[in-house]
């Protein structure tokens, strides 16, 4: 049962995801008459071609949640965030050769990869010229989530069909690019906010939920949804060692074991139900949907730390939703 208070959380969680989309499409507009409007041209679709906007909404609130009232100065960092995360978006589909984001065919399909590479970097580039007015602090931070989001991304490469990894690899790999990014959100928008004395928690925090959400990710990727935009089962063509998979290599024995294996070395569509069938009798999607649950509860209680607010309350909400999340 969805109660009256949710129901107006999420219409102004609504509300202030759709500022962040005009305040991006401003952004977006302002370029298209820059000399640098043929490389934004390129990139305006992926931009504002439908992302969920979770890491700016995040980032708004957290910096209205610590007491923050310069609303201009908490979009642009926010924007900042999303500029280089589509940035990641944009490399990240070249690395996995991926067909769809955002529901549309992805940039290096509709250009090439040349070009793809170039419209990352410029989308980077735009990233760290907005967070670029922020406290040094935050700045360096940026650059050390980036650092990370790179280091992620080589640790998961290196890992690729390793039968071997182990739930520690997995959380390296997830804390560089997926939860350092939702942290540095939060944490920045602390410090954005001038209240150092929060940073900590805002810190936890988004690390946190950022370790859920990827969870929630790896778990959509074999349930799947059509909405996702993205194909189903992805990750398992990839080889990519998500955190079901590796349960499931330590909860099957014997012959299980060794068809488990077999299917993930030699993996096709056609196998997809042996998959599923194997994951199931491991227990593995009810493990991760029972860590989520802890990641969230971690989560909302490094929230508890800040003085209660409308933008904690939305904070929280947005927190709960994200287990729920279907795309
Ligand atoms: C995709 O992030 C990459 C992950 C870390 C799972 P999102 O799921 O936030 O992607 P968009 O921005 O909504 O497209
Ligand atoms: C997302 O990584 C991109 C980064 C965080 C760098 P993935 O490859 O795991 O995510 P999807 O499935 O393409 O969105
Ligand atoms: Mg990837
Ligand atoms: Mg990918």
């Amino acid at each position: 049962m969805v109660s009256l208070n949710q129901i107006s959380a999420r219409a102004e969680l609504e509300r202030l995801r759709y500022q962040i989309e005009e305040a991006l499409e401003d952004f977006v507009q302002k370029r298209l008459s820059q000399p640098d409007a043929p490389v934004m041209r390129l990139v305006s679709d992926i931009l504002l071609g439908g992302g969920k906007r979770y890491r700016p909404v995040l980032s708004v609130l957290a910096y209205q949640a610590c007491g923050g009232e310069d609303k201009e100065k908490a979009l642009n960092l926010a924007l900042s965030g999303e500029l280089i995360h589509t940035a990641t978006l944009v490399h990240d589909d070249i690395n996995d050769q991926s067909k769809l984001r955002r529901g549309k065919p992805t940039l290096h399909t509709t250009t090439s990869q040349s070009h793809a590479i170039i419209a990352g970097d410029y989308l980077f580039a735009l990233g760290f010229g907005l967070g670029g007015h922020n406290d040094d602090r935050v700045v360096e931070r940026i650059a050390s989530t980036c650092g990370g989001i790179a280091t992620g991304e080589v640790l998961q490469m290196e890992h690729i069909g390793n039968l071997s990894t182990t739930p520690e690899d997995y959380y390296a790999i997830v804390d560089g690019k997926t939860a350092g990014p939702f942290a540095s959100a939060c944490w920045g928008a602390a410090i954005a906010a001038e209240a150092e004395i929060y940073a900590d928690s805002m810190d936890i925090f988004g690390m946190e939920l950022g370790r859920a959400f990827q969870l929630v990710d790896d778990l959509l990727d074999l349930t799947g949804d059509p909405a996702m935009g993205k194909p189903r089962g992805t990750d398992v063509h990839d080889g990519k060692m998500t955190l079901p998979i590796i349960h499931a290599l330590t909860m099957l024995h014997g012959s299980e074991y060794e068809h488990f294996t077999d299917v993930l070395t030699n993996f096709s569509d056609e196998r997809w139900g042996e998959f599923t069938e194997l994951i199931g009798k491991a227990g593995s999607l009810q493990y991760v949907r029972q860590l989520i649950e802890n990641h969230i509860e971690r989560a909302l209680n490094a929230l508890e730390e800040l003085p209660e607010s409308r933008a904690r309350t939305l904070m929280a909400e947005l927190t709960k939703m994200s287990e729920r999340r279907r795309t």
